[in-house]
């Protein structure tokens, strides 16, 4: 049955509106540029690929500052942010801005920048990537985590927001 607002000729904006249908969390991918500049951008593609070893993928546009840092020092941490780091999220997600611009800059291993208070910090070697339309995939591998308490941001719909989730019991994992 095609509903009313099916769309088959599926462009840009179509894209970005089905796939907001999709509810994620947020983070900061943060690298160090070859001139030394801290970089981050705010991504919602990250996945878990694998977890022995662990892999982790984030798709980052071709040519953002960011994804040039990524890719050419092969470095770069996923800082998850919490419910209240909307603010880092907005201002991680403006084109062209020095983003760490009076932010203290801590640092985790090889000088990756990382984001103060997030919800984990994950640091990783770039493992591969290649270029998939206008986006470069990036694999991880996670070399180190730090994790702490706290309820997360979720993005739907094109806004952010709650994203806790409040089920009776952990889901568990049966291999
Ligand atoms: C909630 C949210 C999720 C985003 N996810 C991604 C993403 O996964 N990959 C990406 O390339 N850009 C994503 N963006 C857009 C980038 O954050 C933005 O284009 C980038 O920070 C601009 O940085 P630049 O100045 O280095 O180009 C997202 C933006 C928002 C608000």
């Amino acid at each position: 049955m095609v509903s009313p607002s099916a769309v088959s000729d599926v462009g840009p904006p179509a894209m970005r509106r089905a796939m907001g249908r999709f509810a994620t969390g947020v983070a900061v991918v943060t690298a160090t540029g070859t001139d030394g500049t801290p970089h981050g951008m705010t991504v919602n593609s990250l996945t878990s690929v694998s977890l022995d070893p662990p892999l982790l993928l984030v798709c980052l546009t071709i040519g953002a500052r960011s994804t040039d840092a990524v890719t050419g020092t092969g470095r770069f941490a996923v800082n998850i942010l919490s419910a209240r780091q909307e603010h880092l999220a907005l201002r991680f997600a403006r084109r062209g801005e020095d983003h760490f611009a009076g932010l203290p800059v801590t640092t985790g291993s090889h000088a990756v920048p990382i984001v103060p208070d997030a919800l984990a910090h994950l640091d990783c070697a770039v493992e591969r990537h290649f270029t998939a339309g206008d986006h470069v995939v990036v694999f991880g591998h996670v070399r180190r985590v730090c994790e702490r308490d706290g309820e997360p941001l979720g993005f739907f719909g094109g806004r952010f927001g709650d994203l806790t989730c409040r089920g009776h019991e952990p889901v568990h994992w049966f291999c």
